[in-house]
């Protein structure tokens, strides 16, 4: 609830200063950076934000998930209705720059996800049920809202916002969000469109919270600063860096032959528990000639999943390192293996006074540190469990880090530079990645 009024505040703040702009001069300053919120479904474990589309006086307001690895933005358009919504005809630029695969029709009556004739269709890739739908491509007006860093503050339309309208979909995971806003490398993304429409720089950073119930998550578009209240340090200014690396091979199950991975990989050169090093077979932290092996990070999996055999090392190595702190191990909670007795372990302001997992990044000195609070999860009454599964033998990408140990870090995706900025865990400084942003 605390959310949904969050949000209903954090609009008529912005129709005010909107009627405020539109009763002539001043012009509304170019933005720096916009701000979307990041809100989680704690039953799904899945990460959403929400903006506006179509007519300004009667907005549709969408929830999307957000995906690191899809190139473009869609929702079901079944209860959509806009009169500024422009369908892209068959065999338009912008239908061809958006890979239009054919021309669709629909007999009933016209809508914008159901157009009378000759409407460019894209396919769509639908990452949690794993298949491809063709959907219509159009275009319609988005508000977004700009931020200093600390607060939003005015409302900017984007004309010609490009997405695709979902005829009937199967429900998504979790009522609410019928829609994907996809983060990738690539002209037609969520943050990409956003910041050549305004003209930012081509970089965003997200903050996954681990509970929107009290705050909301961040999206930042076109860069810093980042203030996570009461903190007062510009956390922009402290990003480690590591390399974004390009996978040459596709990594989801229908990749076009050729063509790159969409998705952001980087090199973990190895991972250390309590500061010791793992015994790691190293050929399975580089991404081989097939696109096999590496790292990825996704935001559709809550929890990150190991290639066997380093799961089976960090497991082992992890509860060797948790008795010497006299942590007691109890009966396992599936998925999860290693399970302990929270009473044995002390809490601090980063969670659970467990080990810590290092995972050393391709950089000088560069290494993500997983406190408690992000490598455990709580599994039932006065047990916590090491939140990692178990990828398998022959899983495809060794490493992929997922959305609970991602959480309450700053991750900045740099599309100029191809870097991946870093912050240190933000309960580190007594804050996290939950904020109340409305002024
Ligand atoms: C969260 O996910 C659950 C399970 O998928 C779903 O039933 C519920 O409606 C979702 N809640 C919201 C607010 O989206
Ligand atoms: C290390 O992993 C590679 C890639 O999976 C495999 O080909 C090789 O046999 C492994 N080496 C050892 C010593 O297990
Ligand atoms: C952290 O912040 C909370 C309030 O948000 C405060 O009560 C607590 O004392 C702070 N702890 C430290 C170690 O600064």
């Amino acid at each position: 609830m605390a959310s949904s009024q969050t949000f209903t505040t954090l609009f008529i703040f912005c129709l005010v200063s909107l009627s405020y702009a539109a009763s002539g001069p001043p012009k509304l300053p170019k933005p720096k950076a916009i701000h979307l919120p990041i809100r989680k479904n704690q039953t799904s474990l899945q990460y959403y934000t929400t903006f506006e589309s179509g007519n300004a006086e009667e907005p549709n307001i969408i929830d999307a998930l957000i995906d690191l690895g899809s190139r473009s933005v869609w929702f079901d358009c079944a209860s959509y209705v806009s009169s500024s919504f422009k369908r892209a005809s068959c065999g338009s630029n912008k239908c061809k720059k958006a890979k239009g695969s054919s021309c669709i029709e629909c007999n009933k009556t016209p809508r914008p996800g159901c157009p009378k004739k000759d409407t460019c269709a894209v396919l769509t890739y639908v990452p949690y049920l794993v298949y491809y739908t063709d959907q219509v491509l159009g275009e319609d007006t988005m508000r977004v809202y700009s931020t200093d860093g600390a607060y939003v503050w005015f409302s900017y339309y984007i004309k010609n916002f490009q997405f695709s309208c979902a005829l009937t979909i199967e429900s998504l995971p979790g009522d609410h969000a019928k829609g994907l806003a996809g983060f990738a490398n690539d002209d037609i993304s969520f943050p990409s469109q956003i910041s050549s429409s305004l003209k930012l720089a081509k970089k965003f950073a997200l903050c996954l919270p681990s509970s929107s119930d009290s705050g909301l998550g961040d999206i930042f578009i076109g860069g810093g600063p980042y203030y996570m209240l009461p903190s007062i340090e510009d956390q922009s200014l402290s990003l480690v860096t590591t390399p974004l690396v390009v996978n040459p091979i596709g990594t989801n199950p229908f990749f076009a032959e050729g063509e790159p991975s969409l998705e952001y990989f980087i090199n973990v050169k190895h991972i250390e528990i309590s500061g010791k090093r793992l015994a790691l077979n190293s050929s399975l932290l580089s991404i081989d000639k097939n696109g096999v092996g590496g790292t990825k990070i996704t935001t559709m999996q809550p929890y990150t999943s190991l290639e066997m055999s380093i799961y089976k090392r960090l497991l082992e190595d992890f509860v060797k390192e948790a008795s010497l702190k006299k942590i007691k191990r109890v009966k396992s909670v599936a998925p999860f293996e290693a399970c302990f007795d929270s009473k044995t372990v002390p809490n601090t302001i980063t969670g659970p006074a467990v080990p810590n997992i290092d995972l050393v990044l391709e950089g000088s000195n560069v290494r993500m540190r997983l406190y408690g609070a992000n490598s455990m999860v709580e599994a039932k009454k006065n047990v916590i469990c090491l939140a990692f599964i178990n990828g398998g033998f022959e899983s495809t990408t060794s490493i992929v880090l997922g959305g609970h140990q991602l959480e309450n870090y700053i991750l900045e995706f740099d599309l100029t530079s191809s870097k991946l900025g870093l912050s240190s865990s933000l309960l580190v400084f007594n804050t996290s990645c939950s904020h109340s942003r409305v002024y």
